[in-house]
C-alpha cells in the first residue's frame, strides 16, 4: 500500500478575517500551515504529501515544509476557487503509484497519527473511502429561513471531519465525473458517495476542530 496525502490549504479564510489566507495565520507563532505539514510529514503511514496551496503562496508553502524538515512534501500547487478545484489540482500531481489518497484540510491543524490509521485501517473489506464522525449533542432542524420545517433524527446524523482517506481509483472517478454542481461541496467524500462510492464513518475527534473563525483559532492553540 502506497499512501499519499493531499493538504487542502487553499482557501481565503474570509471567515477568519485577517490580512492574509488562513493557511498563514499565526498559530502559536508559526503560520498555521506548518502544523498538519509537520504531523503528515512524521506519518509512518504516509509517503508524500501534495499541497493546494492559495494562489501567490506556493512558495511559501514550501519553504514552511523546508523549515520544519518536511521532506515528504513533493510539490505546492496552485488552489482552485473552491475546495474540490484545490484537491483536483493537487490529485493530478499525486503519483499513479499511490494506492490510497488520504485528503486533509490544512485547516485542521490538529491531526494524529491514530485518526490516520483509523481511517486507512478502514479501507479494506470493499470500501471505497472512510471518514472521521462525531456524535451531534444539540437538537437538529432544517429551516426554511425563520421557520422551523422538522426536527430530524439525531441518531442517524453526524459531522464529518478530515482526514478522509480513498482508494486511488475510487477518488480519481469521482474527480473525473465531477459536475458543476460538485464543486461547491464541502468534502471529497461526498462527491465519491455522488459517483457511487461506498464510504464508511469511524471515529473522529474533537480536537480536529476545523479552525472557521478567530475564537476557534485561539481554541486550537490553547490544546496545543
Ligand atoms: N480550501 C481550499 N481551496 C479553496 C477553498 C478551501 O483548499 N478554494 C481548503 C481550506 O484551505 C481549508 C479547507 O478547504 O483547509 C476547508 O475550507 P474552509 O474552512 O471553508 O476554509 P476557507 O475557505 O479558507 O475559509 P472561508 O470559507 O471562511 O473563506
Ligand atoms: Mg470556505
Amino acid at each position: 500500500m502506497s499512501v499519499w496525502a493531499i493538504l487542502a490549504a487553499a482557501g481565503t479564510g474570509e471567515r477568519l478575517g485577517l490580512d492574509r489566507p488562513k493557511a498563514f495565520a499565526p498559530l502559536n507563532d508559526r503560520p498555521l500551515v506548518t502544523e498538519p505539514i509537520e504531523r503528515l510529514d512524521a506519518s509512518e503511514w504516509i509517503e508524500g504529501i501534495v499541497i493546494a496551496a492559495p494562489p501567490g503562496w506556493e512558495e511559501p508553502c514550501i519553504l514552511v515544509a523546508e523549515e520544519v524538515a518536511a521532506g515528504k512534501v513533493a510539490k505546492a500547487v496552485t488552489g482552485g476557487e473552491t475546495r474540490a478545484e484545490s484537491v483536483r489540482a493537487a490529485l493530478a500531481e499525486v503519483p499513479d503509484e499511490a494506492t490510497v489518497v488520504l485528503v486533509h484540510d490544512a485547516a485542521r491543524p490538529l491531526i494524529t497519527d491514530e485518526v490516520v490509521e483509523r481511517v486507512i485501517a478502514a479501507l479494506p473489506d470493499g470500501w471505497d473511502g472512510a471518514v472521521p464522525t462525531l456524535p451531534i449533542a444539540d437538537t437538529v432542524k432544517r429551516v426554511d429561513g425563520e421557520s422551523v420545517a422538522e426536527t430530524l433524527d439525531r441518531e442517524t446524523l453526524v459531522t464529518a471531519q478530515t482526514p478522509q482517506a480513498f482508494v486511488a481509483p475510487a477518488l480519481r472517478g469521482a474527480f473525473s465525473t465531477l459536475q458543476d454542481s460538485g464543486t461547491k461541496s464541502t468534502d471529497c467524500a461526498s462527491l465519491v458517495e455522488g459517483n457511487g462510492g461506498r464510504v464508511r464513518a469511524v471515529e473522529g475527534d474533537p480536537r480536529l476542530l476545523k479552525v472557521t473563525t478567530p475564537a476557534d483559532l485561539e481554541l486550537v492553540a490553547s490544546w496545543l
